[in-house]
């Protein structure tokens, strides 16, 4: 059995997946976020490992594991001093507070085209470097402490094995590694006065990080465990929805949303409004676009005001409403928004509202908006590379109707996978990789179940509400900056 496990913002997952990629059992374990205040976000490392040897445990009692595949959230930063214990909590992916941090590190580097030129991105504050930047500027006697500077799943990594890497698709994701050397940015890290030697090897999401320890191999009653690189969790998840070369991409419907399409295309984004990542698989980089409040606006909207229905109650309510949303339109930026528009400022509005809008009205809208805030990445990414074959995966692909609005919106039928396990089952993929498998057997676990195309009434119906959904961002964009965000 090969076993994926996903250290994941809200848990760690682990997936037991045998041989020809069939899930014979899954775990989990909640994990807690620290919120010390209104803009940090973050998780003690010993926590993700509690969690991850608690799994290991559980898993050991009713399966033999050969090998372990490793993925997590991206960009969160963890510090080990001399003994390589947590110099302090880690910094999350979605903490907020590295504003200032990111506006340094851009002049120190000579403005935002030089560092997409040299790192693909520019900073946003979820990104590593910048959360380097503050604890160096805010932490002095943290950041002397570091010796060495990890990501999640390589700190996991490091518990089982002892031995410290990472691989190219978690060090796009830092800000300080060059895309086109694959290597670090020496020279980047050295304006920035930060020390590369605190930064892990490089090797590919396939290769072995190591051994299972001893120790840990006694514990569980496993011999010759391997333990695989793995990779950053938006490429893990592209891999386990089978997205493995350039023009297929992926539609991920979850908490937040992404679209992911893997391409070979040289250039980042030179806007910076798509994120321009490598992939899990060699030779091949990736765009993404990354919408802040997806399912989450949906859900918000239905604790707080609807009733909590089933997919089907769902689906019978917005099938009563009509394309359109008979002129309700819906800004789904309940937390800012980073694509297209990089605003933390922004916010949800649900415009248009008369006396004769009924809940199914309210509930298409909501739905509407967030499928158009996919569209919008989707047109971004559209611009920089082709877009043969899409994908979609997520709570929301769930509802048909939506997975329509949604394909009726990008014009593209939308294939749906028989497993979404997300990136743990992408991770088992890698776990059977580093054990001998060739990428053409792993990427045959993958399944298409059905396929949902667009419906060509709708089509035209979308093209002139979206353009409202954009003229109604532009037109509240000033309004939104005059509200900054309550904590
Ligand atoms: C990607 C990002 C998130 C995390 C979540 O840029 O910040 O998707 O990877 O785990």
């Amino acid at each position: 059995m090969f076993l994926g496990v996903d250290i994941g913002t809200t848990s760690v997952k682990a997936l037991v997946v045998e041989e020809e990629g069939r899930i014979v059992a899954s775990f989990s374990r909640p994990l807690q976020v620290y919120a010390p205040d209104g803009l940090s976000r973050e998780q003690n490392p010993l926590d993700w490992q509690e969690a991850v040897l608690s799994l290991l445990q559980q898993v050991s009692e009713q399966y033999r594991i050969v090998s372990i595949g490793l993925t997590g959230q991206m960009h969160s930063l963890v510090l080990l001093d001399k003994q390589d214990l947590p110099v302090r909590h880690s910094i999350l992916w979605c903490d907020q507070r590295t504003t200032k941090a990111c506006r340094e590190l851009t002049e120190i580097l000579g403005g935002e085209a030089e560092v997409i030129r040299r790192v693909g991105n520019p900073f946003f504050e979820g990104f590593t470097l910048p959360k380097i930047q503050w604890v160096k500027t805010k932490e002095r006697e943290n950041y002397e402490k570091t010796r060495s500077i990890l990501l999640p799943k390589d700190y996991i990594g490091f518990v089982l094995t002892g031995e410290k890497g990472t691989d190219p698709s978690d060090a796009s994701g830092t800000g300080a590694f060059g895309f086109t050397t694959d290597q670090w940015d020496e020279e980047l890290l050295a304006l920035c006065e930060i020390d590369s030697s605190l930064f892990p090897k490089v090797t590919a999401s396939g290769s072995l990080r190591g051994f299972l320890r001893k120790d840990l191999s006694n514990r569980f009653g496993w011999e010759n465990v391997r333990v695989v690189t793995g990779g950053a969790d938006n490429a893990v998840a592209a891999l386990g929805a089978g997205i493995n070369e350039p023009g297929l991409g992926m539609v991920s419907v979850g908490t937040s949303g992404t679209v992911v399409v893997a391409t070979q295309s040289p250039k980042p984004d030179p806007s910076g409004r798509v994120h321009y990542f490598n992939h899990a698989l060699p030779r091949i980089h990736y765009y993404m676009g990354v919408m802040l409040s997806a399912t989450h606006s949906l859900d918000w909207f239905l604790n707080r005001f609807g009733k909590k229905g089933s997919w089907s109650e769902l689906e019978t309510a917005i099938s009563n409403s009509e394309p359109g949303s008979r002129g309700l339109l819906f800004l789904p930026y309940l937390n800012g928004e980073r694509t297209p528009y990089r605003n933390a400022d922004a916010k949800g509005v649900l415009f248009g509202i008369t006396s004769s809008h009924t809940e199914g009205d309210a509930y298409r809208s909501i739905i509407e908006g967030i499928s158009f805030g996919l569209r919008d990445s989707y047109e971004l990414i559209k611009t920089l590379t082709p877009i043969r074959r899409l994908r979609i995966v997520g709570g929301g692909a769930k509802n048909k109707t939506w997975v329509r609005i949604i394909a009726s919106n990008l014009s593209m039928p939308l294939e749906i996978p028989k497993t979404d396990q997300g990136a743990a089952y992408g991770a088992a993929m890698l776990a059977a990789v580093g054990a001998g498998h060739s990428e053409k057997e792993i990427l045959r676990w993958v399944q298409v179940e059905e396929t949902v195309d667009p419906h060509l009434e709708w089509e035209k119906t979308y093209q002139e509400s979206f353009l409202g959904y954009q003229k109604l961002y532009s037109t509240l964009k000033e309004m939104f900056s005059l509200y900054p965000p309550q904590a």
